[in-house]
């Protein structure tokens, strides 16, 4: 897909490392983009840094040129939302990149908890939550009926055995 100005990207994950890096590239190229993430106040710093270079580099636009939404990415409804959110603002959905990710606090043979704080949720979050908003992306731009792209972040981590 070729990168344009007036495309729209939703990027989950976008307040901080690789997500905040993809958002302020996106916007640099004139592609409106919906930030979702935890944490509210890394979330709007980067929605007001990426504005800032959405201007340096396009004309002033009718619609925000981007949107911070709080949301958990492992709750569909607030995801299902904030998908919706985005259709509304921007029309449809051209590109989704889920870059949400966390690593467990705990190494996994020494983990004695149910997981729901470690182990459990690492999986919630890196893999179920990337597989729900795959679905929800590809059901959106059917939707739209027009071609869009979706990329998902992964780690060597996935792939490696790995006990830490
Ligand atoms: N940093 C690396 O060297 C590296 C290398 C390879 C792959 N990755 C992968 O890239 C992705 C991003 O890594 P990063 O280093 O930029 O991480 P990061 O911690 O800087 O950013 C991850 C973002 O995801 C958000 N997040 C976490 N849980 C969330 C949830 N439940 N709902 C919504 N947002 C949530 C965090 O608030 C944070 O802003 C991860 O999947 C990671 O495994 C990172």
């Amino acid at each position: 897909m070729e990168l344009k100005p007036g495309l729209s990207a939703l990027v989950t994950g976008g307040a901080s490392g690789i997500g905040k890096a993809l958002v302020v590239a996106l916007l640099q190229k004139g592609i409106f983009t919906t930030i979702i993430d935890l944490s509210e106040e890394k979330g709007k710093e980067v929605a007001s840094l990426a504005e800032i270079e959405f201007l340096k580099f396009n004309a002033k636009s009718e619609f925000p040129p981007v949107v911070f939404i709080k949301c958990d990415v492992t709750d569909t409804n607030e995801i299902r939302a904030a998908f919706r959110k985005h259709v509304d603002t921007y029309g449809g959905l051209d590109i989704c990149i889920n870059c949400a990710g966390i690593s467990s606090p705990i190494p996994f043979d020494k983990d004695r908890t149910d997981g729901c704080k470690s182990w459990r949720l690492t999986v919630n979050v890196n893999l179920i939550a990337v597989i729900n908003c795959t679905q929800i992306a590809i059901q959106t731009m059917q939707e739209a009926r027009k071609p869009g792209a979706i990329i998902n972040i992964g780690s060597a981590s996935g792939l490696l055995p790995n006990v830490c």
